[in-house]
């Protein structure tokens, strides 16, 4: 069982992730953080712990994480995120309040602990903005060789940005804490939209969680049909919604799906290229990269894998 933390901003595609971390037999679910992206990290938190009593798993902990990038000292929510996700996250769709609250301990000082108390046994699965990495790091910077493996959702190598030419989403937020972590020499594991954008669930895949008749298996299949009903708009060529986050988990507990391409990364953090995830050019010629870069996917399995995970979870 390989011991994982998700730090995510939960976001439809987050709750996909979430669902299949606490579903997934490969995973020992120690802990979700919080952070801000596709909501306020207060919503986000509230829609973890709403998500995990529904699914029956109130024994993992969740933490309330940063609240907006390093350099900044606020965060506005894009409209486009309300949009995408719906103005709660979750698909506009209600979810029972769960009965419990965060832990007393901040996301970025559970990360520190965690990665002092299992160190190369860790993983932890990124899906939103950087940031919690970022500042783990400061206050932390021996986490980078401690650590097993961080496996991102973000970023884009061989395929155009999804905010702007050059950037994903979850870079753009914090491109200074992506840098940081990129430079850090921390074992990275990068999905981005170069694999994301390939694996595209449908109608059909979310109706399989509805027919389970249980109320986590209906809520999940209205919450993805909201996100896959906006991608008719947004990317109609898709025919479905893409898989960014659930993506993520995939590499992390079945690394054989993906094919990677080992680089020294980092981010552009100022020019008109902002937020672009590139190979680090002095670092050319020295020997094990630490990223490695998802450019090939087994998409099939990788659809396959999530929607029974999830079928399995949702009858339980
Ligand atoms: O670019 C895709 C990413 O942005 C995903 O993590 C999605 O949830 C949004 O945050
Ligand atoms: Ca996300």
């Amino acid at each position: 069982m390989k011991k994982m933390i998700l730090d995510i901003d939960t976001g439809v595609d987050d709750a996909m992730a979430l669902a299949y971390a606490a579903g997934a037999k490969e995973v020992e679910l120690i802990g979700v953080v919080g952070t801000y992206g596709n909501v306020y990290t207060k919503q986000g938190v509230t829609n973890v712990l709403n998500l995990l009593e529904m699914l029956g798993r109130t024994d993992v902990p969740v933490y309330l994480g940063e609240e907006h990038a390093m350099k900044k000292d606020y965060f506005d929510r894009l409209e486009i995120s309300a949009k995408i996700h719906g103005q709660n996250g979750v698909g506009e769709i209600p979810l029972k309040t769960a009965q419990r609250e965060v832990e007393s301990i901040g996301g970025v000082d559970f990360i520190i602990d965690a990665i002092k108390k299992y160190g190369s046994e860790l993983t932890i699965v990124a899906t939103g903005p950087m940031t919690n990495l970022g500042m783990a790091l400061q206050k932390y910077p021996e986490m980078s060789n401690k650590i097993g493996q961080v496996v991102i959702m973000g970023g884009a190598l061989t395929v155009p940005g999804n905010v702007s030419p050059f950037t994903e989403a979850n870079i753009s937020q914090d491109p200074e804490a992506a840098k940081l972590l990129f430079e850090s020499g921390t074992p990275i594991v990068m999905v981005g939209l170069d694999v994301t954008m390939r694996s595209v669930l449908q109608y059909s895949d979310t109706n399989r969680w509805r027919e389970t008749g249980s109320p986590a298996g209906r809520n999940y299949a209205d919450i993805v049909d909201y996100y896959i009903h906006i991608h008719e708009e947004i990317a109609p060529f898709l025919n479905g919604c893409c898989l960014h986050d659930p993506s993520a988990v995939a590499a992390a507990i079945h690394p054989e799906y993906f094919t990677t391409l080992p680089l020294y990364m980092t981010v552009e953090t100022d020019g008109p290229s902002v937020g672009r995830t590139i190979g680090r050019t002095e670092k050319l010629r020295e020997k094990n990269p630490n990223v490695s870069v998802c450019i090939g996917v087994d998409s099939e399995k990788v659809v396959a894998d999530l929607c029974e995970t999830l079928e399995t979870l949702f009858k339980k």
